[in-house]
């Protein structure tokens, strides 16, 4: 017999809603995330012809998402592509922070083998939960696919995850995004040895701009414990209030770096005579952070 061996499938687990549980399935937004363990989300799940190994790499609700998880699953799946026997990686997240783990993943590895986030807006004990569905869709995705790079892969669709986003608060397709759009950005972007080296996260904060930011917050942090980057979510365009302008321009003359994004979820922001400060183009307001996060991270090892 010459039968073509099939190769593993390594599903990485940190936790969210897809491994939440609710007190009472009769109320389902009443839950706690990250409670049940990867085998047991695996046992709701026909594997059909798959060969499957699992990790519990984190057990947490994922808006407590830290630069130290990031590391360790950085490291995890890094590991788990470099292996000739295996397919892909599946990652079971939550869907809070979902879109800055796959934007940081992607950018900072740029996987040559298929890598899916899954996760679930329902939590694993309520009879109609997503997560069985989701779970066994992101699997066969990664099974079949000869996609390189990290994708999200939920309630029917696959989104790339440099340009996926939280769109919806409630509903089970939350995710939407936008076709590749060339960032203007020049952003340097440390190698994966240079990330999972770094022991002092730099600091990046973000402000709003909105009626009456008047910068304060800006003024107050700098004087305090000036971070190393700042990212102005800015109205529509990436505008910003006059007030809130001239804090940013103090923080800039005061070393941190800033950048503009827009607070409107989609269109992102673009070139005009007028700018004072770089912006991050298509990328979300949260997406820039971590862009502007790993920059500062790559000059610090250099
Ligand atoms: C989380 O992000 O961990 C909780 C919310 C969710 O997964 O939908």
């Amino acid at each position: 017999m010459n039968a073509k061996k099939t190769k593993k499938i390594v599903v990485l687990a940190t936790g969210g809603t897809i491994a939440g549980l609710a007190l009472d399935a009769s109320q389902p937004q009443n839950y706690t995330a990250g409670q049940v363990a990867v085998a047991d989300l695996l046992g709701s799940v026909i594997l059909k012809g798959l060969d499957v190994q699992t990790e519990q790499v984190a057990q947490i609700d994922s808006k407590d998402m830290s630069f130290g998880l990031w590391q360790r699953l950085l490291a995890r799946v890094a590991h788990w592509v470099s292996q000739d026997d295996v397919q892909g990686v599946v990652i079971t997240h939550g869907t809070d922070t979902l879109e800055e783990t796959a934007y940081f993943l992607q950018t900072v590895l740029q996987p040559t083998k298929p890598v899916a986030i899954t996760c679930a807006m329902l939590p694993a004990n309520v009879p109609d939960s997503d997560g069985p569905g989701n779970l066994k869709e992101a699997l066969a995705w990664t099974q079949a696919s000869d996609s390189q790079g990290v994708y999200v892969v939920c309630a029917g669709q696959v989104h790339p995850g440099q340009t996926v986003q939280k769109s919806h608060s409630q509903q089970r397709n939350s995710f939407t995004s936008q076709a590749p759009v060339t960032s203007p950005l020049s952003l340097r972007v440390p190698s994966v040895a240079q990330v999972l080296a770094c022991k002092r996260w730099p600091r990046v904060e973000l402000v709003l701009n909105h009626a009456g930011a008047d910068g304060h917050l800006v003024r107050t942090l700098m004087a305090h414990d000036a971070p190393q980057g700042w990212v102005a979510a800015g109205t529509g365009n990436g505008t910003l209030h006059l007030d809130l302008e001239a804090a940013l321009l103090e923080a800039q003359n005061q070393g941190s770096i800033v950048l503009r994004a827009s607070r409107c979820a989609w269109g992102g922001v673009q070139s005009r005579d007028a700018d004072v400060f770089p912006h991050a183009g298509p990328l979300t307001a949260v997406q820039a952070r971590v862009a502007l996060w790993l920059h500062l991270v790559s000059l610090h090892a250099a």
